[in-house]
């Protein structure tokens, strides 16, 4: 196996379904590095789902406890880090993110992000009566932020998680974010 050293923690970020977790996770496995999910952290520390944090104390408690956690995450050493969809959204965050990692938005249009998330009752912003317009709303209104990531990979161009993965890595190694260890 090939082992890499890390010089930031490499933060996913982009909308629902994008597969930041998917990707992360691959990503993680490829270049040996823990990967770790904030809507997980979330949750562990609240003891709840993220739909009983949205039901029972509201988005802008959820949003707290997203900077929170966020924060800590990127205090620690680096490692591979998948955001909640809306993580990017907060000024204060992306703040975090420039100063302790490098930020890729997995970029994906509508009918993909749709086909992965329908049906699902895990995300509470699209419990509405009509979904596909919210998350259509979405794509508007957050791509123009989500594009001034510092990496951007469209899922069309690359196909698979892995061929995400390997473009992704070549382009670290470039930057000199991620580098080999021999021997
Ligand atoms: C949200 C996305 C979700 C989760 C919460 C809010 C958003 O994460 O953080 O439901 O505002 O887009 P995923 O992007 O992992 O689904």
């Amino acid at each position: 196996m090939v082992n890499y050293n890390l010089n930031k923690s490499v933060v996913f970020v982009g909308l629902m379904g994008a597969g930041k977790s998917s990707v992360g996770k691959r990503l993680s496995e490829e270049i040996n590095i823990p990967f770790v999910d904030s809507d997980d952290e979330i949750e562990l520390a609240a003891g709840m789902t993220v739909m009983e944090i949205f039901e029972q104390f509201g988005e802008s408690y959820f949003r707290s406890g997203e900077e929170r956690v966020l924060k800590r995450l990127l205090s620690e050493r680096p490692q591979v880090i998948a955001t909640g969809g809306g993580a990017f959204m907060s000024k204060k965050i992306r703040t975090m993110i420039n100063a302790n990692g490098v930020s890729v938005w997995l970029s994906a249009d509508f009918e993909t992000l749709w086909e992965r998330v329908q049906g699902k009752k895990t995300r509470p912003l699209l419990q509405v009566k009509n979904p596909q317009k919210t998350l259509k709303d979405l794509i508007i209104k957050r791509t123009p932020i989500y594009e001034t990531a510092d990496i951007i990979l469209h899922s069309k161009k690359y196909g698979t998680h892995s061929s995400v993965v390997s473009k992704l890595i070549k382009l670290l190694i470039l930057q000199g974010k991620l580098e080999r260890k021999y021997g």
